[in-house]
């Protein structure tokens, strides 16, 4: 069932395939947007967007590995031919590679690794698609951050996050924190930009450890992609109500 509060808009989810990402894709055409589900798998992708669309669902499968330049170019001329213009980007493609290894031990490797996708990643796509955003009546940036990646809470001993020590995959969140603020200040007026921390969820990513459904983890980025208030420049996960509060940078 579709609500179609926002038919017409035309939104793109990175690394929509599987976990996160195709709960936001799911969700935003259910409320009538024509989504474009980014996946770096060919049958993945199509799989996903075939098992999303249908019964007046558009969901499209489009290729883009987020580290790869020319995929991500084609994928923008495609939107651009068929739409002229995208209202929402949702940088959700991430990839964590060290669970288990202390600071101490991440690799320079395992570090160019995960900024390739979580950092580059973010900033290649933005790129590619801010024209576009441009073009859209109230275009919207919503990055998949985590407080992982908050330097004030990495830096306060009595929080957990200060034990976790994800040197590679906690260095990107925060790179993607200032990320989102430098473009949230060079777009404001124009392009909303924000960071959201969609909680511990239940994916692929964490061996499913965390605690949220896809689902529970999909709603604040769903919200912070429907914005109609204009919100930009924060960072922000849901509290115990379910409601957006404030995660220090
Ligand atoms: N789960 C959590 O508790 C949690 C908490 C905070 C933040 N986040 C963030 O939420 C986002 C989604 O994570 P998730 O938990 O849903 O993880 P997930 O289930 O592992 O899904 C990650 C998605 O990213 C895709 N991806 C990986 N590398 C890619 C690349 N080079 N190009 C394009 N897509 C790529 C994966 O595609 P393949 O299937 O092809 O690998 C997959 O579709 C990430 O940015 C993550 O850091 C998650």
């Amino acid at each position: 069932m579709t609500t179609q509060r926002h038919a017409g808009e035309v939104a793109l989810v990175t690394g929509a395939n599987k976990g996160i990402g195709r709960e936001i894709a799911r969700r935003l055409a259910a409320e009538g947007m024509t989504v474009y589900l980014g996946a770096r798998d060919d049958q993945r992708g199509r799989i996903a967007a075939q098992e999303l669309g249908g019964d007046g669902v558009d969901v499209r499968f489009v290729q883009v590995d987020v580290t790869d330049q020319a995929q991500i170019e084609a994928a923008a001329k495609q939107v651009d031919g068929d739409f002229g213009r995208l209202d929402v980007l949702v940088n959700n493609a991430g990839i964590g590679i060290e669970w288990g290894s202390s600071a101490d031990e991440v690799t320079v490797e395992q570090m160019r690794r995960t900024f390739e996708v979580n950092v580059f990643g973010v900033v290649a796509v933005t790129r590619a698609f801010i024209p576009l955003l441009r073009r859209s009546a109230a275009g919207r940036v919503v990055n998949l951050s985590s407080p992982l990646g908050s330097l004030s809470l990495i830096g306060d001993p009595d929080d957990e996050v200060s034990s976790v020590g994800l040197l590679a995959y906690s260095s990107s969140k925060t790179a993607v924190n200032s990320i989102t603020q430098l473009y949230a200040n060079a777009l404001r007026g124009d392009i909303t930009v924000n960071a959201v921390s969609p909680g511990f969820v239940a994916t692929d990513l964490n061996h499913h450890r965390g605690q949220l459904s896809t689902g529970q983890g999909a709603e604040l980025p769903v919200r912070l992609a429907l914005d109609a208030d204009r919100t930009t420049g924060a960072f922000l996960q849901a509290d115990h109500r379910g409601e957006p509060a404030v995660v220090p940078w």
